[in-house]
């Protein structure tokens, strides 16, 4: 495993941690049925994975972001053609590291009639970032940014591991800035963030008293037995410890996402400009948006409102580049 170029000289604000893989993407008038036959009326190949694509929809709004997850070989047949569209993003891969092992595939259906994504993922073996490989890169430049998110992995005890180290980091660096100490450490902290999605994902109480925003899905939350948005974002904030100043979101389709910070909970409906084509990746544009309201602004309803319409402007479109 080795490190990758910096794109460019920027230091990045924004550090999104998590997984990158290959969406082969076919959009078809509607979704087939099982051992039917018929065309699709297009193809294409698109970086995919939530931190990926968050990362994505962050660099589009201007935010100097960096992504930090495990690259293929230079030797693989994925890795110029990645390289080249997080350049073209402009997001910064400096610290990320790289394997032997193929890129996992995500087959995508996309239904031209609904917008619905149907994805079946492969993660082909493929390792995930340690908890030694995201201290090696980034331990000593974690004051510079100003929001950190995490992507709750299956391994999930290396992501646990990643966010104490980005809280007792963020400790030392506040109680340094209290002490008087020089600035060289950086302007002392950075909002931490983590997404638990998929319904496997376990300890998430722990997950709780470790960041400051937790997004969980609509999967992740019926998985609990939480049937709306509501009581989901209310039971999640239940988790926290006593006293502790977490703001819980959880986004729910075409029905819009919550929010819960203390006693307060904040429902905003979806909206969507136009036709909804396609729906991959609007979980991950709302996690964006939501983090880049949030970095200028405590107000939580505009976030959540921000975050919703831009999720559902992404659904009028194929893809993340017309969100720029
Ligand atoms: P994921 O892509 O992770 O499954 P969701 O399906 O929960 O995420 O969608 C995330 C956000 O995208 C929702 O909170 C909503 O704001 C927006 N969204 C999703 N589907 C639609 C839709 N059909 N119409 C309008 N907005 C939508
Ligand atoms: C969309 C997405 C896809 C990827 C899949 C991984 O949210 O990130 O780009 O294939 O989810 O679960």
């Amino acid at each position: 495993m080795q490190g990758t170029a910096a794109a460019g000289d920027q230091q990045a604000t924004v550090l999104c941690v998590g997984l990158n893989d290959v969406d082969l993407i076919t959009v078809v008038e509607r979704y087939p049925e099982e051992d039917s036959d018929q065309r699709g009326i297009e193809y294409r190949r698109q970086r995919g994975g939530n931190a990926s694509n968050t990362s994505t929809v962050l660099s589009h709004l201007h935010n100097c972001c960096e992504f930090l997850g495990v690259l293929p070989s230079c030797s693989s047949p994925e890795y110029s053609w990645l390289l080249e569209d997080f350049r073209r993003c402009g997001i910064i891969t400096a610290g990320c590291v790289q394997s032997d092992v193929p890129l996992p595939m995500a087959t995508v259906l996309v239904s031209r009639q609904t917008g619905s994504r149907t994805i079946v993922y492969c993660d082909n073996g493929f390792p995930e970032l340690s908890h030694k490989q995201f201290v090696d890169s980034v331990m000593d430049r974690l004051h510079q940014y100003r929001w950190i998110h995490f992507e709750l992995r299956p391994k999930v005890d290396d992501v646990l591991r990643m966010l104490e180290t980005a809280n007792s980091q963020r400790a030392a660096m506040t109680s340094d800035v209290r002490h008087g100490a020089k600035a060289t450490r950086g302007q002392g902290s950075y909002v931490i963030s983590v997404e638990i999605e998929k319904p496997e994902c376990d300890r998430p109480e722990r997950v709780m008293t470790l960041a400051d925003v937790v997004f969980i899905s609509k999967d992740w939350a019926r998985s609990r037995g939480w049937t709306d948005m509501r009581s989901a974002v209310i039971s999640a904030r239940s988790l926290c410890r006593p006293g502790q100043v977490t703001v819980v979101v959880s986004p729910w389709a075409e029905e819009g996402a919550a929010a819960c910070q203390n006693d307060d909970v904040i429902v905003v409906p979806a909206c969507a400009p136009g036709d909804v084509v396609d729906t991959l990746g609007a979980g991950d544009t709302f996690v964006a948006g939501f983090i880049h309201a949030r970095m200028r602004s405590s107000d939580l309803k505009l976030a959540l409102t921000y975050a919703c319409h831009l999720a559902g402007v992404k659904c009028t479109l194929a893809g993340y580049d017309g969100l720029r």
